[in-house]
């Protein structure tokens, strides 16, 4: 089983998108296993986004998410990376195909109301940013057995 670390942004947390991004990821199969809401302060958003830091748009990035709070999530589940990449689709919202997350909510690439890591490497890297071993839980979903074939 695989893990991601997902981010809820501000504009998602402020929109009231919360419930609703968790309840697709879960209807999707994929196990949580750990959350926390926090209002992010810039040192763990500048290690979040870290090989953004030289980019023109890191500054408007950086203030967007910072300026409020935010709900962080670790995710389990048989490539659980690439499966939440594919639901919340392309990085600019008006690209990003009707039915992923960005493409039903969202319209400007600034304001993309939700983050997940983009591969293995990336979710330990963020979850371990993010969240202290002791606070991920472990435990087996009651449908785990009619959700995976083997
Ligand atoms: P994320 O890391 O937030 O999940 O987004 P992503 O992988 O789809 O896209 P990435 O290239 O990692 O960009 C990180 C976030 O920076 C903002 N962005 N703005 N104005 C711009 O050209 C621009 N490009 C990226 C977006 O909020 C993007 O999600
Ligand atoms: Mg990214």
């Amino acid at each position: 089983m695989d893990r991601t670390f997902v981010m809820v942004k501000p504009d998602g947390v402020q929109r009231g998108l919360v419930g609703h991004i968790v309840s697709r990821l879960e209807a999707k199969g994929l196990k949580l296993v750990g959350a926390r809401f926090e209002t992010l302060l810039e040192p763990r958003v500048n290690d979040q986004y870290k090989e953004h830091l030289e980019k023109p748009f890191y500054p408007s990035l950086k203030k967007y998410i910072m300026g409020g709070p935010v709900f962080l999530m670790v995710w389990e589940g048989r490539n659980a990376v690439s499966i939440v990449r594919k639901l919340i689709g392309a990085t600019n919202p008006q690209e990003a195909a009707p039915g992923t997350i960005r493409g039903d909510f969202g319209i400007d690439i600034g304001r993309n109301v939700i983050h997940a890591s983009d591969s293995n490497e990336s979710a330990s890297r963020e979850i371990a940013i993010h969240f202290k071993t002791a606070d991920i839980s472990s435990y087996t979903r009651i449908d785990a057995a009619v959700i995976y074939e083997y």
